[in-house]
């Protein structure tokens, strides 16, 4: 037997979601719905990294769950819940803690941009970040990840959590024979968690920024002119394309042209997300044309799919009896699937329970 396919995925209940969460992490966990068992959580104690005292991180929770479900996300069938309600996050975490190295947490570069120049101070959460991440996947020892571009590396140290997990309890798994076979480069190990695959690909897996065409769009940006969040009206979202920098050429006819145009690269992926087809066919469409014909066609398409997700944010994230239904009813699903993971994991490591 091998690990079942499950999909898992977080995001963090902290600012506005933007249309790079959008490409880049919502609209691939809507897609993996029809082909995969999937898990999306809403990652509240990871917020806690960042700032630990929070004006609202309730109601952010119950916003961010409201553009899953807005966005399409079926909690019938998948799980939706918040991190917190499942304490063996927290309990697998520590004991990642103690797997993974200070050295691979102090390599990764989102710690290093977070904490800045005065690292000393940042809080131990923020360095361990990833290894309360790993926890989450491993878990349930989901086998695939969708997430932007700029997880990649925690992915792989979750990657490196899991390999160095399975070989220093090799003999361990083996004698009370919870391992599946885990393929390690050329050869297949008996491990207790998979390697998990991150699912980055598409026109959108880095969505920059509209005012500056070589910084990501980000929550953090502080000109609201460079994102378009998933709660600007459609006046917003028209005026922000309108506004977005851009050079003076027109789109070019081919996609090298493309190329040393970061501007021109970022509005072509967007369109081709949003139009669900490749920046190709989109060149074929628009190369050639000005910006000035471009940017209208962007804007209407822009405002045609991401209007009706807004609108049932919004009217989502009113119902709070509902959202907090959902939560509660995935929290106690996941926790099922936590504990099960949990109790081979504390015979594993040899904690005395039962
Ligand atoms: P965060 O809001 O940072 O918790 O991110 C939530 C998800 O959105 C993660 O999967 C990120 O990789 C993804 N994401 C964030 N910013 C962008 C962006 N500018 N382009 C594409 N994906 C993004
Ligand atoms: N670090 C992710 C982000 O900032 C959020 C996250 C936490 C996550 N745990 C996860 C994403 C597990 C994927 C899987 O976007």
């Amino acid at each position: 037997m091998t690990f079942k396919p499950l999909v898992f995925s977080g995001v963090q209940p902290t600012g506005h979601l933007h249309l790079g969460n959008y490409l880049g992490a919502l609209r691939k966990f809507v897609a993996l719905q029809d082909s995969h068992d999937c898990i999306y959580c809403v990652v509240d104690l990871h917020s806690l990294t960042a700032t630990l005292v929070h004006d609202d991180l309730a109601d952010q929770t119950r916003a961010i769950t409201a553009a899953f479900l807005a966005s399409g996300i079926d909690p019938q069938k998948h799980i939706v819940f918040n991190q917190s309600r499942v304490p063996q996050h927290a309990e697998l975490a520590w004991i990642f803690n103690c797997v993974a190295r200070i050295g691979w947490m102090n390599r990764m570069t989102q710690f290093k941009d977070k904490a800045g120049k005065d690292r000393e101070n940042a809080s131990l959460g923020l360095l361990a970040y990833p290894s309360l991440m790993a926890a989450d996947i491993l878990v349930y020892r989901a086998t695939h990840v969708p997430v932007g571009d700029d997880q990649k590396q925690h992915l792989e140290l979750t990657r490196d959590i899991a390999a160095k997990f399975n070989n220093d309890f090799s003999r361990r798994i083996g004698e009370l024979g919870v391992g599946q076979p885990v393929e390690m480069g050329e050869e297949t190990v008996n491990g207790f968690f998979p390697l998990t695959e991150p699912l980055i690909e598409g026109p959108a897996t880095r969505v920059m920024s509209l005012r500056d065409g070589t910084r990501k769009m980000s929550k953090s940006d502080p000109s609201d002119l460079s994102r378009i969040n998933l709660t600007d009206d459609a006046d917003q979202i028209a005026r922000k394309i309108k506004k977005a920098k851009t050079d003076p050429e027109p789109l070019p006819s081919d996609l090298e042209g493309l190329a040393g145009r970061p501007e021109a690269e970022n509005l072509v992926g967007i369109y081709a997300a949003l139009a669900d087809t490749t920046r190709a066919a989109v060149i074929g469409d628009f190369g050639g044309r000005q910006f000035s014909e471009f940017k209208p066609a962007l804007a209407e398409l822009a405002v045609e799919k991401l209007a009706p997700v807004s609108a049932e944010m919004r009217r989502i994230t009113a119902d709070h009896a509902y959202v907090d239904g959902v939560l509660r009813a995935g929290g106690e699903r996941a926790a099922a699937l936590a504990e099960a993971t949990m109790r081979d994991v504390r015979d594993i490591v040899g904690l005395l329970q039962g």
